[in-house]
């Protein structure tokens, strides 16, 4: 029998609850008995910090090096430990294992309700690809005469010709697969140098995809036309810093933050794929239980799906659906289950 290492990252706040509901899921799929997932948990986050003074042991890369594919929950404790510190090593996860496609999908399942007047299922369905191991997330600058009135920070954002045409190909690739229609967001009207290198990339792959349309926008007319157009959106290519912010829209879109799966790839795979909710760890709701599952079992689905698992990630996204059609939902959606018995019901619909 097939079998996958995974790692299990759970972190804090709700990241540990729905990372506990996940591998529920996870648990029940292999019943079908097709494949095994050996699971390994990290205790890595906020608390293991406050014990070791780090947020995670120093070889923590090479820890996670062999396994096939890495689940995260969510990190962070910000009134406790500043943001800063305890994010970095996700992010250096992402580029270390040149995990650079970031694919966060928005969908809209039917009986759940968007923020949006007059607008449904059929107008709500796209996904964010974000360029996730370079733009304005290098760790590249410094602050400078520090405490005094003349300090200074300097934060300079990298965008390699290599970096942007890859992202680009692997949008073009999925709009293929997808409706044809491409949209790539940058802001070159302003950052003269490295969005004006997107725009010119662009222009020079076109001609190889002549079946993809592809619509061009700033980030502040995008973020305007995500509201009032969603279903002119089909695949989105945006750099690191937008596609972040673009992906709590295209999440709130989908109904919230709570249904928002994110999955980080290296597509040679050279290296492990980490899959993640789209959300933090909400610390406004975090012990409470009632965090919505979705996005970290959706991304548990696009995980089995990387490891090749297509049939079993195909059965959680239906449980999930059914889930929803049958009207049931966690209070950030107007429902009035818990976070397990909302598990529960998306367990009920299982077929395996
Ligand atoms: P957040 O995503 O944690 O929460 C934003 C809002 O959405 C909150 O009101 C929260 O209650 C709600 N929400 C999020 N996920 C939900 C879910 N599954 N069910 C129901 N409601 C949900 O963003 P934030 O408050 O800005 O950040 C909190 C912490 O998480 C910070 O430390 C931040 O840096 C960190 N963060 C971590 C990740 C990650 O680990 N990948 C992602 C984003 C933010
Ligand atoms: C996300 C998060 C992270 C990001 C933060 C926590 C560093 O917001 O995955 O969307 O900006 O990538
Ligand atoms: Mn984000």
């Amino acid at each position: 029998m097939q079998s996958y290492r995974i790692t299990a990252y759970p972190g804090d706040g709700i990241g540990q609850e729905v990372t506990a509901e996940t591998l529920r899921v996870l648990d029940a799929v292999q019943d079908g008995g097709d494949f095994r997932l050996e699971v390994t948990r990290v205790p890595w986050g906020s608390d293991y910090y406050r014990r070791h003074g780090a947020m995670v042991p120093d070889d923590y890369l090479e820890q996670l090096a062999p396994c096939d594919a890495i689940f995260l929950g969510a990190i962070g404790d910000p009134a406790r430990i500043p943001d800063h510190l305890t994010l970095t090593p996700l992010i250096r996860i992402r580029q270390r294992f040149d995990q650079y496609a970031c694919v966060r999908p928005a969908r809209l399942f039917p009986g759940v309700r968007t923020p949006l007047a007059g607008k449904g299922p059929e107008d709500i369905d796209l996904v964010v690809i974000r360029e996730n191991s370079e733009g304005e997330y290098v760790d590249n600058g410094g602050r400078f005469r520090v405490g005094t009135p003349d300090e200074f920070a300097v934060q300079t954002a990298l965008h390699t010709r290599k970096g942007i045409e890859r992202i680009l190909r692997f949008g073009f690739r999925m709009a293929g697969a997808r409706r044809g229609h491409l949209t790539m967001i940058t802001k070159s009207n302003a950052q003269r140098y490295g969005f004006v290198l997107w725009d010119q990339v662009l222009e020079q792959l076109r001609a190889e995809y002549p079946d993809i349309e592809v619509a061009k926008y700033h980030i502040d007319a995008a973020v305007m036309n995500l509201v009032r157009w969603p279903e002119r959106f089909d695949v989105v290519v945006a750099s690191n810093l937008f596609g972040d912010i673009l992906t709590d829209l295209t999440g709130i879109l989908a109904g919230g933050l709570g249904q928002a799966p994110s999955s980080n790839i290296n597509p040679e795979r050279r290296f492990p794929s980490m899959f993640e909710p789209v959300h933090g760890s909400a610390p406004d709701i975090a012990g409470q239980g009632i965090a919505n599952p979705t996005a970290a079992i959706l991304s548990g689905a696009n995980m089995l799906r990387w490891l090749g698992e297509e049939r079993a990630a195909v059965a959680v996204e239906q449980a999930v659906e059914a889930t929803f059609a049958q009207g049931h939902g966690t209070p950030d959606l107007g429902g009035d289950l818990n976070t397990q018995a909302f598990t529960n019901r998306i367990l009920g619909n299982l077929q395996v």
